[in-house]
């Protein structure tokens, strides 16, 4: 390993900002209570929420230095620490959520978490996009029903959580136009309608369904697209994928208006983590992050630390000394300090339409 490429001194003023950040951000975690019915909550999505389930399926171990900061241990996560799912889920007093994939004891008590690194909307029937996804969900389902009687695994008030869309943009923006990554969106937006009508087919409700962030802050686009002079925003940003990223989410947001019309009985929350992320990014030093821009793990220093040729992982790697100083963890993931802001933030209900409780799903009377 590399040595260390940042050192920071934490002066007084930031001292003060992050102990206040912390009172801000942790008060949030005390859990709220599920009183009517235990949570169980079944999610989709790529490695924005992947617990565990590529590593599984691949038989791949991310070690250290990914889980540093929290497990201490492979766990398959691409972070240092915890996701955002895994603060939703001590939100609700509850276990970590099980890959679908784990093979040794599973403990789906709690849910199932079907999401994969890698995984898109598109295209379909390859491992382990958004429809194989929801296959692996059906043969949940069916293999519940006979094995258990039916009704044991309440899938009517469970909570269906998506969070995909992310590697679509990306991997289109690698081969297209902007003009033509534009074209694609509603292909995209039609995969997740068609999984939440295949979940509501075997009685799934609830969603909780997160948009997609700031593509063009992340370090890996901004160290690697050659982008014009002009296309950069007053935070250094992508202008561009941003604004791909934006009509994605006004497409999303129309897709979730359209379905809660559609059938009177879905509660359908729509969680804008576009502007907490990007929040995060302009006001990154309110919350104590020093670079907002800048991998933590990856290659080459200022600017970005991202080199697609010697990136967190591989060989070669260099490491900042303190994660929860950057938002990035690797130029394309959160730091567990930055997904604990976003899960405060969602917890907050300020982002969410409608403005509903993470635990309300728990405590509704069905
Ligand atoms: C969380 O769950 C544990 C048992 O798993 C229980 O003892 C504790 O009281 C719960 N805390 C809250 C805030 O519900
Ligand atoms: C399985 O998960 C549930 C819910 O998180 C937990 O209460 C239970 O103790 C777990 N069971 C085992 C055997 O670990
Ligand atoms: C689940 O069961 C239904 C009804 O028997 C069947 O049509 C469907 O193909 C099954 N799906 C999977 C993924 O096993
Ligand atoms: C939704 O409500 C309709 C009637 O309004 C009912 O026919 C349908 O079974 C309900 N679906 C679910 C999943 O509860
Ligand atoms: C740079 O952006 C300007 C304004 O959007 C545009 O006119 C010009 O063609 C772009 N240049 C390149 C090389 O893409
Ligand atoms: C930054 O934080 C301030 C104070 O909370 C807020 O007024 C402002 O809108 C934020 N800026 C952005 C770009 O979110
Ligand atoms: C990555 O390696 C290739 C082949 O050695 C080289 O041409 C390229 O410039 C390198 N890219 C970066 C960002 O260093």
């Amino acid at each position: 390993m590399r040595a260390k490429i940042m050192s920071y001194n934490p002066k007084g003023l930031h001292l003060l900002l992050l102990v206040f950040s912390s009172l801000v951000f942790c008060v949030p975690f005390v859990a709220s209570q599920c009183n009517v019915r235990h949570p169980l909550i079944f999610n989709f999505g790529d490695s924005n929420s992947d617990t565990g389930g590529f590593s599984a399926a691949l038989g791949f171990i991310y070690g250290y230095p990914d889980g540093r900061a929290f497990f201490h241990q492979p766990t398959g996560r691409l972070s240092d620490g915890r996701l955002v799912i895994d603060f939703l889920c001590e939100n609700l007093n509850t276990s970590y959520l099980t890959p679908y994939l784990d093979s040794f004891q599973p403990n789906f008590t709690n849910g199932v978490n079907f999401a994969i690194i890698g995984s898109a909307t598109l295209p379909k029937y390859v491992p382990f996009n958004l429809d194989v996804q929801v296959l692996q969900f059906n043969r949940f389902y069916n293999r519940s029903i006979q094995f258990k009687s039916k009704g044991q695994v309440d899938f009517e008030n469970a909570l269906y959580t998506i969070d995909i869309g992310q590697n679509d943009l990306s991997g289109a923006f690698n081969d297209l136009s902007y003009a033509e990554v534009v074209d694609k969106i509603p292909s995209f937006i039609s995969e997740i309608k068609d999984a939440m009508w295949a979940i509501n087919l075997v009685g799934g409700k609830n969603f909780w369904v997160h948009n997609t962030g700031p593509l063009g802050c992340l370090p890996q686009k901004l160290a690697t697209r050659k982008s014009n002079a002009t296309d950069f925003d007053q935070f250094g940003c992508i202008k561009s994928l941003n604004e791909a990223a934006k009509l994605f989410n006004t497409k999303l947001n129309g897709l979730c208006q359209e379905l809660r019309s559609q059938m009177k009985n879905f509660t359908i929350v729509y969680v804008d983590m576009y502007s907490i992320k990007y929040e995060l990014i302009a006001n990154s030093s309110f919350y104590g992050f020093k670079k907002p821009l800048m991998a933590c793990c990856g290659y080459g220093g200022d600017p970005y630390n991202y080199n697609s040729n010697i990136t967190c992982r591989n060989k070669g790697f260099s490491l900042c000394e303190q994660g929860s100083k950057y938002i990035s963890w690797d130029g394309v993931h959160y730091t567990e300090a930055a997904n604990a802001i976003v899960a405060s933030k969602i917890i907050s209900t300020n982002y969410a339409t409608p403005p509903l409780k993470f635990n309300y799903f728990c405590n509704k009377q069905s």
